[in-house]
């Protein structure tokens, strides 16, 4: 965790209890989780008692507690996709990415979850890649999917 980051994060918020949870969005989307030592420095430097800034931390679903991949990939295993092929398209990604849901690819780029619906039942089977829902999803379409997302890293990289 690069610390002048937080830093930047925390300026004008300093004893501000009422900022917590939009200073741990900026430090979930700036580290793609909530490392333990920032979460202290931020319990100090709002005012907020650390108990209260774990327990927000882990209540919500947005943040975790450890690394994520720089993409956020999650499968809808719902009924309703489940019957439209999500455990063959799951099988698949898992494959393509090398990883089980809950984890993250060696080089940091993508992270797999489940969920059991995303409330777009009608157009399964659902993926959604940060944040942009995608519908009617095959391997196919999945794995041109991910290579799509690999090659605009690699461009911007080159860049
Ligand atoms: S079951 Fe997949 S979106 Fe509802």
């Amino acid at each position: 965790m690069e610390l002048s980051k937080l830093e930047a994060m925390l300026e004008g918020r300093e004893s501000q209890p009422g900022q917590l949870i939009e200073v741990l969005q900026d430090m979930q989307a700036t580290f793609h989780y909530l490392p333990e030592e920032g979460l202290r420095t931020v319990a100090e430097r709002l005012g907020v008692p650390p108990i209260e800034v774990f327990r927000v931390a882990n209540f919500y679903k947005a943040f975790t507690l450890v690394p994520r991949g720089r993409h956020l990939l999650t499968v809808c295993m719902g009924t309703a996709c489940h019957v439209r092929g999500a455990p063959r398209l799951l099988g698949a990604t898992r494959g393509q990415l090398e990883i089980s849901p809950g984890e993250t690819t060696e080089d940091g780029a993508f992270t797999l979850e489940r969920v059991n619906c995303l409330g777009c039942c009608a157009i399964g089977p659902t993926v959604v890649l940060d944040n942009v829902y995608h519908a009617r999803m095959t391997p196919d379409k999945m794995r041109t999917l991910i290579q799509a997302v690999r090659k605009q890293d690699e461009e911007k990289v080159n860049a």
